[in-house]
């Protein structure tokens, strides 16, 4: 079904207003100096979650709970530092697509909502680093540099930018929820930063989903064609970077690259979740024409695809729908 302008117009309206509505301020709804919120790097609620590959793995249960503690709090911040390293990028590709949108625009509206909201994001992740004591890198130095060319696609091809986008925010948001669904007793502090940033995502990771659905049924055969084989690789390598450590964390913890590459790089476990964290994404690809006996190969080449991704597996539906909902539910305040 393709979308009207007026119903794509009204829809990003309601997201804006919902941003003026409902939204955080890091230094105002966060306690940072409640001493409940203190950051004790031994404290056991660090300890990795069961989300994370590592955490079941032989070698890190056989660590001290000092150190299964101090890893955990490592491995936060730094899947804090990547989540302000990709915002920042996402917003200079968002003021870039700005840049040329028309007067009366309802995306311009929107766009600037989102880089307000992803600014406060920025804080908030980089003053979690900063307290954690940690010197957390995030991305690996490959991908901080090439990261650098990533905003320049939110000018000269928005769409696949926008999926680009997406392939951040999604894998971020699934490890986010499932870890506060899992309902571990972790640490008060980072289950504020998590409640906080789900809440707000679910309006970015609509409108990324609206525009493409609107923008992408518009685009001539060729372009979608291209776009369709942009997607996978896009997909697997945002997935991967938002996911896995950076080699640093080895290299401070001692940990043997033999349990790097088992826990991250070669278990079913972190195939399984990198595959998952794209679902919602290949389910989009099909809804809007962009999976074809080519890219569906793409897909299957780079290991992320799953039989039934188009008919969507129940625990996909379950998710697609709960991404659908554009405040999810709130923080108390
Ligand atoms: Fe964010
Ligand atoms: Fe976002």
């Amino acid at each position: 079904m393709t979308v009207t302008d007026l119903d794509y117009e009204k829809a990003l309206r309601r997201l804006s207003k919902a941003s003026v509505e409902k939204h955080w301020e890091p230094f105002r709804d966060i306690p940072w100096d409640d001493p409940e919120y203190a950051i004790d790097p031994a404290d056991p609620r660090w300890e990795l979650p069961r989300a994370d590959p590592l955490s079941a793995h032989p070698w890190y249960l056989a660590q001290p709970a000092e150190t299964r503690a101090a890893i955990g709090l490592y491995r936060q911040a730094n899947v804090a530092k990547v989540g302000m390293q990709f915002e920042n990028l996402l917003n200079r590709g968002l003021l870039a697509f700005a840049w040329r949108l028309p007067n009366g625009s309802a995306e311009f509206r929107y766009v600037y909502h989102e880089m307000i909201e992803e600014g406060h994001h920025g804080l908030m992740f980089q003053e979690f680093v900063d307290r954690s004591g940690t010197d957390a890198p995030g991305m690996s130095r490959v991908f901080r540099w090439a990261g650098e060319i990533v905003p320049v696609f939110g000018a000269v091809a928005p769409a696949l930018y926008f999926f680009g986008v997406l392939a951040g925010e999604e894998p971020i948001d699934h490890m986010q929820r499932r870890v506060l669904r899992d309902g571990e007793e972790g640490h008060p502090l980072i289950t504020r930063i998590m409640a906080i940033h789900v809440a707000e995502e679910a309006r970015h990771i609509s409108f990324g989903r609206r525009y493409l659905r609107y923008h992408v049924p518009r685009m001539a055969a060729p372009s979608r064609f291209l776009l369709s084989l942009g997607v996978p690789p896009t997909a697997k390598v945002m997935a991967t970077v938002i996911l896995t450590p950076p080699p640093a964390m080895a290299r401070s913890f001692g940990i043997p690259k033999s349990v790097v590459r088992q826990a991250y790089w070669r278990s079913d476990a972190s195939r399984d979740t990198i595959a998952d964290a794209v679902g919602g994404l290949r389910d989009l690809c099909q809804e809007i024409g962009l999976i074809n006996p080519v890219s569906k190969r793409l897909w299957q080449a780079l290991g992320i695809w799953r039989d039934g991704a188009g008919a969507s597996s129940r625990q996909n539906r379950a998710r697609n729908g709960r991404r659908e909902v554009e405040t999810a539910p709130l923080p108390e305040g």
